[in-house]
């Protein structure tokens, strides 16, 4: 079968699966893996930490794939931005800005001419950046891992409720991890999903073992972890959070944003699982194992063919 939408078109994968972004470990050679894959990998920025290194990750990433991959710019968090934009200008690779508005960057984004996808946590938030000129927009549903805003909505609406409103090309993110949800998310109306936990949760993933047995070893309603991920933080807070950007130090501010997340560590009868609930999204609920990433694509790709040529109850006669 044939995987073709807006999204394969314009990012020049196979599938149309991206990788999440991962401030601390979503090094090159893990971009690479899953771009071999078909899927279309990410290098973020911060994990290269300098622009220099951003432009040896982004040439060894290239020496080792054919595949599609770009490099995910969060923006607000990503000291140098800039610089680091440059560096993707004069390597030509595709952008993916995330985390907060990329208003600053936008101009210089399009006389650039790169392939621009913005990741957003409300659909009013892509639907600006698609007015300031991005190519497809990431809307990250309740459900999925990174920070809350307080008018997050979950997955389902993000993409129903998207699919009526953007022109350009869009992609589904927030507790996908499988076929059925790679294939919801088309259903619902999306070109494309991220899936950023269920890579965590293979073996080229650069973190710990534990983290990634914890994983398989979770599930979505165990109440801390639920609560974690769909805790939203104080509007009036975080709106006050967001003022003080300039006023102290990255990692200060950082840990300003972190604490206002509710926290719920001693939550009563709630198994300890704290791998997995530090980080993990709700998509535990369809992580079973730690395949290679090859072995995660090929798995979704032959399942959702598989679920696709079995749906009996839409054919004909
Ligand atoms: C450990 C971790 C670190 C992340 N760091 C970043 C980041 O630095 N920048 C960013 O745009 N998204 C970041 N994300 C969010 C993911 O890129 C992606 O949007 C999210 O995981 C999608 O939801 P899912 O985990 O349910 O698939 C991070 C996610 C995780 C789990």
């Amino acid at each position: 079968m044939e995987w073709k939408t807006r999204i394969t078109e314009l990012l020049g994968c196979k599938y149309p699966i991206l990788q999440g972004a991962y401030g601390a470990f979503g090094d090159w050679k893990f971009a690479a893996a899953v771009a071999k894959t078909g899927a279309y990998g990410l290098i973020t920025a911060s994990t290269s930490r300098t622009p220099e290194k951003l432009r040896e990750d982004i040439k060894r990433c290239r020496d080792a794939t054919d595949g599609a991959f770009g490099v995910n710019l969060s923006v607000s968090t990503l000291p140098k931005i800039e610089e680091m934009l440059e560096v993707c200008i004069e390597e030509g690779v595709k952008i993916e800005t995330a985390h907060y508005k990329p208003d600053a960057l936008a101009s210089r984004i399009k006389e650039s001419g790169l392939t621009w996808v913005h990741k957003a946590a409300r659909v009013k938030d892509a639907l600006h950046a698609e007015h300031l000129g991005a190519d497809a927009v990431i809307v990250v549903g309740l459900e999925g891992a990174g920070g809350k805003n307080p008018e997050q909505l979950p997955t389902l609406i993000n993409v129903t409720w998207g699919a009526k409103q953007f022109k350009v090309p869009f992609i589904a993110a927030g507790g996908i991890g499988d076929a059925r949800g790679l294939l919801g998310a088309l259903a619902m109306g999306a070109d494309g999903v991220t899936m950023g936990t269920a890579f965590m949760a293979t073996k080229e993933c650069p973190t710990n073992q534990a983290s990634k047995v914890g994983m398989v070893d979770s599930s979505p309603d165990n109440p801390r972890l639920r609560f974690r991920v769909l805790s939203s933080t104080n509007p009036r807070d975080y709106a006050a959070a967001l003022q003080k950007r300039n006023e102290m130090p990255l990692t200060k501010w950082l840990r300003l944003l972190e604490d206002l997340q509710p926290k719920n560590s001693d939550w009563p009868g709630s198994p300890d699982v704290p791998q997995a609930t530090a980080v993990g999204s709700l998509a535990v609920g369809v992580i079973d194992s730690v395949p290679t990433v090859k072995e995660l694509i090929d798995n979704i790709i032959r399942e959702a063919e598989e679920l696709v040529a079995g749906w009996q109850f839409i054919k004909a006669g």
